[in-house]
């Protein structure tokens, strides 16, 4: 079985290409390499002991897609996680976000639209929600207003694909993640931001390590227990693994809809301090840090109901809080070797 992941050297992307390997799929990886590196092909290769295959296409140009199903036409299904991420740069540069994540996904499912089975997995998020009213979050939540345009971007993906659906043989699972951190337990492949991290737990190891002169607690005067915002930290393991299950039921037919959402979390909430001392503990390492004033657009509170995920899915993170940042510092020092 053949299945195409774009992004597939990113972040996520490449850890779920692991474990499609793991489970016998024949992966492509497509990449633009703007956020990733060639190198991580050999990571994913240290690992599974096979290097998938790579198309290095920027799936803004239409002609390239086009070009790439017309060699491909036997592809059993599509993860789609290709898309700029930075929700503080997408309110700098909107139009770049709504060529990149918008454009690749129209021309994808105008393709895969054409062949005999069209089954996408599409990478949206927690951000659909901006701060719902009640904790924890259920897929039934409020969607409300994007708060940047990167979390409308995921909001009017999701639209598309449910729009396209209706019409056409596409078959959809939207899955929402919540905080994906950590790398997997090898160390081979990880997080890799470029430049200054804008997530919380890269600026951490980075801080760790001594990269960092400290790390900026953006607002500790929130309503929760210490003040600092709480997120659901999930091991992008987890979440990887529960990319191929979603797959598989789209593949086996076992989907009640042509589209369905699932939110992809651990369940529990923990705030930027608690953050803080639990990588202290696993790494024996102090995070100096300070407290700055809030960061715009952050919401207070978001940790999943994964009730959905875990009964239909059959799907439950396995990996705890701690797990995660162990092997986020494991991937920190390894990458710095
Ligand atoms: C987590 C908490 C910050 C950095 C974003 C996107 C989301 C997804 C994950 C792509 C917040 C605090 C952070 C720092 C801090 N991305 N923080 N100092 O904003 O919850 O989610 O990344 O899919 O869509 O919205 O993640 O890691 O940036 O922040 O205090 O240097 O850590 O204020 O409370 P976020 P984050």
């Amino acid at each position: 079985m053949k299945i195409v992941v774009t992004g597939g050297l990113g972040f996520i992307g490449s850890h779920t290409v692991v474990e499609l390997q793991n489970e016998g799929f024949e992966v492509i990886a497509i990449d633009n390499l703007s956020n990733s590196s060639i190198e991580v092909l050999d990571g994913i290769e240290r690992i599974t002991g096979k290097k998938p295959l790579f198309e290095h296409i920027d799936l803004r140009e239409k002609a390239a897609v086009q070009d790439f199903f017309k060699k491909n036409n036997d592809i059993a299904g599509v993860i789609h996680f290709a898309a700029s991420k930075a929700v503080g740069e997408s309110v700098e540069n909107p139009l770049l976000y709504y060529e990149n994540n918008l454009n690749s996904l129209v021309y994808i499912l105008q393709e895969l639209t054409n062949l005999p089975t069209a089954n996408l997995i599409f990478s949206s998020s927690c951000t659909v929600y901006g701060q719902a009213e009640k904790m924890p979050i259920t897929e039934d939540a409020t969607i409300q207003p994007a708060m940047s345009p990167y979390g409308n971007t995921k909001q009017i993906g999701e639209e598309i694909i449910f729009d396209v659906a209706q019409v056409t043989n596409l078959n959809s699972v939207l899955l929402r993640y919540f905080n994906p951190i950590g790398a997997h337990p090898s160390a081979e492949i990880g997080e890799l931001p470029l430049g200054v991290p804008q997530n919380l737990v890269p600026f951490i190891t980075q801080t760790a390590f001594g990269l960092r002169k400290e790390l900026a607690v953006f607002g500790n005067d929130y309503p929760t227990n210490d003040g600092t915002c709480i997120r659901d930290y999930i091991h992008v393991v987890d979440l990887a693994k529960a990319h191929v299950i979603a797959l598989q039921r789209l593949l086996q037919k076992q989907n009640q809809e042509k589209v369905e959402i699932f939110n992809l979390g651990t369940g529990t909430g923990s705030s930027v301090l608690e953050v803080i001392t639990a990588f202290e503990k696993v790494s024996g390492r102090k995070v100096p840090y300070k407290v700055v004033p809030r960061r715009s657009g952050d919401v207070i509170t978001a940790y999943a109901n994964t009730d959905k995920a875990n009964n239909v899915l059959g799907w439950k993170a396995q990996f705890t809080l701690e797990d995660a940042l162990g092997s986020a510092w494991k991937w920190e020092q390894k990458v710095r070797s």
